[in-house]
Formats: structure tokens, sequence, C-alpha cells
């Protein structure tokens, strides 16, 4: 028996309480899910269920500079190895961020597609980099941060999603040639603030991209065996992802 909302709303649609069929999955654009479990609207499940990958954003809906700088500030209350905060992040809106948009791919699983479509594409993104060279635990502190910027995006009333598939170089030339003199970290002054030479960098190094923006995408979780697809998919202008039901080690 799961002991928690999640656990119980997948248990709820594989029992087919709440809807029949494969497609009967769970809703996530709307708070109906947490309503109907008489949870606060921003409960970390409900956070949780809402941080769907976006891949279309309402082009009306500007993000700010502020924003981004808000999403960015929650770096400062999360774990980090050995407590190195390595992290750095280069957030672009405007023209800046409608010139990155070539340089990402989105909805790989679905190249038919050519996401995002044009007239939706994000307007906001966070460029998240490493002033150590990326190893294990970056990788680590990495999905940390991601995370906890796309929770607190949803907890604002926006959405993001995960970018691996961006182009580096352009990454890399932006985020260093930005800098103003003097900003951009020094290899030598980096050994000297806690890891190892080895480690430091010089200049900061691209690990991955948010995108950020307000989602017009409409998304349902797929409770499925681990047997079956993983792959996400769209019907009927829905995007529908399918989700590991059992995952404790019995
Ligand atoms: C590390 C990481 C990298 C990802 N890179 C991409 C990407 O380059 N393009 C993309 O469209 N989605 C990317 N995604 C989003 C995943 O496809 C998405 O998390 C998955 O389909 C599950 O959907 P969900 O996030 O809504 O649960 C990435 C996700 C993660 C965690």
């Amino acid at each position: 028996m799961a002991d928690n909302y999640l656990g119980k709303k997948m248990e709820d649609l594989e029992s087919g309480r709440l809807a029949k069929g494969r497609k009967a999955g769970l809703k996530t654009k709307s708070a109906a899910g947490a309503k109907a479990a008489g949870k606060a609207k921003n409960s970390l499940d409900n956070l949780l269920l809402k941080n769907r990958s976006c891949r279309g954003y309402d082009s009306s809906y500007k993000v700010t500079l502020k924003e981004l700088e808000q999403i960015i500030d929650v770096n400062r209350l999360i774990p980090s190895s050995r407590n190195q905060q390595v992290l750095r992040f280069k957030p672009l809106i405007g023209e800046q961020a409608a010139e990155f948009t070539k340089y990402i791919k989105l909805g790989g699983a679905l190249p038919e597609l050519n996401l995002p479509f044009p007239g939706t594409e994000p307007n906001a993104y966070i460029i998240i980099c490493s002033i150590a060279k990326p190893n294990r635990w970056t990788d680590v502190d990495l999905g940390i941060s991601a995370q906890s910027m796309l929770l607190k995006a949803v907890d604002m009333g926006l959405n993001g999603i995960c970018i691996g598939a961006f182009n580096k170089e352009r990454a890399t030339e932006i985020v260093n040639n930005s800098q103003k003199q003097g900003q951009k970290p020094k290899k030598e002054a980096s050994a000297q603030s806690g890891y190892a030479s080895a480690e430091a960098l010089d200049g900061y190094e691209p690990l991955m991209v948010l995108a950020i923006g307000k989602s017009i995408e409409k998304f349902q979780l797929l409770p499925i065996d681990e047997s079956e697809n993983h792959n996400y998919f769209r019907e009927n202008n829905i995007h529908y992802i399918p989700k590991v039901k059992k995952l404790i080690i019995e």
C-alpha cells in the first residue's frame, strides 16, 4: 500500500477507480488532483505533479530577469557536495534568449513534431555552469539544483524543462564572453577557494540549460509497468508521460 499522495493516486489509477483504460493517466494541468486529496495548492506533491517538462510556452508572457533571479536564488538553500557550491547561473531573457532557442533541442523522442512549435518557443533560459571540472558529484549537485529551480518556477506559476541537448560551444561563448572583465573565475583563484587545483577551471563550463515560461501544454502521467515503453508521446494535443509504478525493491 502506498503511504504517499502520488503513490495512492497511481494505485487508484491502476485499480481503475479514477478512470478506465491506458490513457486515463493523472492530469497535471490543474490543481484538481491536489484538491481531491485535500492538499494545499502548493503542497510538494502538487508542485511535483505540475512540474512537467514543458516544450510549448505562452509567447505573450515575458519572463523577467527578476523572476529568473528568484528561481536562481533557491541555490542558496540546497545541499551541495562537500558544500563546494561550484554551480553558477547565467539568466537569458529577451533577444539573447530568442537567439539561443536555435541552439537547443526539444522533444528528441518526437522528432516529427519539430518542437517547439513556432510561436511557442521559450523566452527565458538559465544556463547552469560549473566553475570546477565536472565530476560525479558536480552532476549530483546539478540534478538537485535543476529540480529545485524547476519546483520554484512551478511555485511561481511558471513551468520549465531541463535541456541536456544544447549547443555547448555556443553556451560556453555566452557565459564566458558576457562576463565583465575580472569577474570570470580564474584557475588559480578557484584553486585557492577550496577544491583541488586539478578541478579548477578557467571560466565557466555549461552543464545544462533550463527553459522557463508559462506553459500552454496539457500533460497526463501514465502509470506503466517497467516492461512497457517509457517514451513520452502525444495524442489529441495531450502530452502523455509514462511513469513506472513499482519502484520499491522487495
Ligand atoms: C538531465 C535531463 C536532460 C533532459 N534533456 C532534455 C532535452 O534536451 N530536451 C527535451 O526535450 N527534454 C529533455 N529532458 C526532459 C525529459 O525528456 C523529461 O524529464 C521526461 O520526458 C519526463 O517528463 P517529465 O519531466 O514531465 O516527467 C531532460 C530531462 C533531464 C532530467
